[in-house]
């Protein structure tokens, strides 16, 4: 398969061997018009899709601003699917999908299914989420609402916040530990579930400096994997980036009752730093994402 790279003259061939301007499709990168159809167009997966233990690509899967049958998920693809119907910024697409890229049985091949996602403690999923069991009680991509219960039990009138989303995953790291011989907890751990936070009170319509939306909104990400747009929810204004994410995983940690996992620091670019370790480096991740990486400075 051919996979030219020329981040110089910024055009690539992709595994498909299409010629993709990287330019031209950064460019044009922002969220659907409100009349967008997919908004209200909502499908459940049917008996040959596949879905992930993600809510988020779960959710746009549903409405097709992604495949609906789950497969062949390429990062020009996701970018442009990402930024129509939840407004996530190039940088965090292209971050997390070179990360999702490695859980695909063919990396360098370019996409993923998202069923692929379920693969345990590499490169993404791990114990104590928020709404799936672990790993070690075989199921860690169906949506568990015990677990989600116990989440929503710390938000009050209808309400989020960082101190009570905070509350949660720490209720979420007690209960795992205890009933999970095989628990795993480290610092790429306990990073990634802070930025899981962020991402749905910055999508759901958290503003970044208190995470104060609606449960409501919330509820319906993860229960019912539709985006909220019938109860009012629009996409951000302003893109959701690894900055504003990697600012919330800082801002969470600071109100959390947890301590950090192997005694390490939390900044505010901790985030961008463990997906980089996570892909083996910056040059790694520029190479498997085709040079775009590179073009949106990570
Ligand atoms: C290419 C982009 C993405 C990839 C590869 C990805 C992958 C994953 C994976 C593998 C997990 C499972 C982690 C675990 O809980 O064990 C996860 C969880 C999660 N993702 Fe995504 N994701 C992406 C984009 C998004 C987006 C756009 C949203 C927006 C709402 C989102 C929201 C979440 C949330 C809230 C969780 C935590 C679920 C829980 O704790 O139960 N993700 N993601
Ligand atoms: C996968 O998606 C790419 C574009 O994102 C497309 O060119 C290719 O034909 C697709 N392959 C399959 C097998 O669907
Ligand atoms: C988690 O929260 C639930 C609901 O409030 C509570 O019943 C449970 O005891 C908590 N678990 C831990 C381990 O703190
Ligand atoms: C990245 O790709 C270039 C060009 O193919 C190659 O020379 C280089 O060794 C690769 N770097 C890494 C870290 O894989
Ligand atoms: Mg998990």
């Amino acid at each position: 398969m051919a996979r030219i790279t020329t981040v110089g003259s910024l055009l690539v061939a992709t595994a498909s061997a299409q010629l993709l301007n990287i330019p031209a499709l950064l460019g044009s990168l922002g969220p659907a018009p409100e009349d967008d159809p997919r908004f209200t167009n909502w499908q459940a997966p049917g008996p040959n899709d596949v879905r992930s233990p993600c809510p988020g690509l779960n959710t746009l899967a549903n409405h097709g601003f992604i495949h609906h049958d789950g497969r062949n998920m390429t990062l020009p693809h996701l970018l442009t699917g990402l930024a129509e119907g939840l407004n996530m910024g190039a940088d965090f697409t292209v971050l997390i999908g070179g990360a999702g890229l490695l859980s695909s049985p063919d990396p360098l091949g370019g996409a993923f299914d998202l069923n692929d996602l379920d693969q345990h403690n590499f490169p993404i999923e791990h114990d104590a989420s928020l709404s799936r069991q672990d790993a070690y009680f075989d199921d860690d991509h169906t949506f568990y609402d015990p677990y989600w219960q116990d989440v929503l039990a710390y938000f009050q009138n209808g309400q989020t916040a960082l101190k009570p989303a905070a509350e949660a995953i720490a209720n979420r790291t007690r209960d795992s530990e205890a009933i999970n011989p095989t628990f795993t907890y480290g610092f790429r751990e306990f990073i990634f579930r802070y930025g899981e936070t962020a991402i749905y009170l910055q999508s759901m319509g958290g503003s970044d400096a208190d995470g104060v939306t609606r449960v409501d909104w919330v509820r319906s990400l993860f229960e019912q994997e539709r985006l909220p747009y019938n109860l009012g929810w629009r996409p951000r204004a302003e893109p959701i980036t690894i900055p504003s994410l990697g600012q919330m995983v800082f801002e969470l940690f600071t109100v959390s009752p947890e301590a950090v996992p192997e005694g390490k620091k939390i900044f505010a670019d901790s985030y961008k730093d463990v997906f980089e370790v996570l892909v083996g480096g910056s040059e790694v991740l520029n190479n498997i994402t085709d040079g775009l990486a590179a073009a949106v400075g990570l």
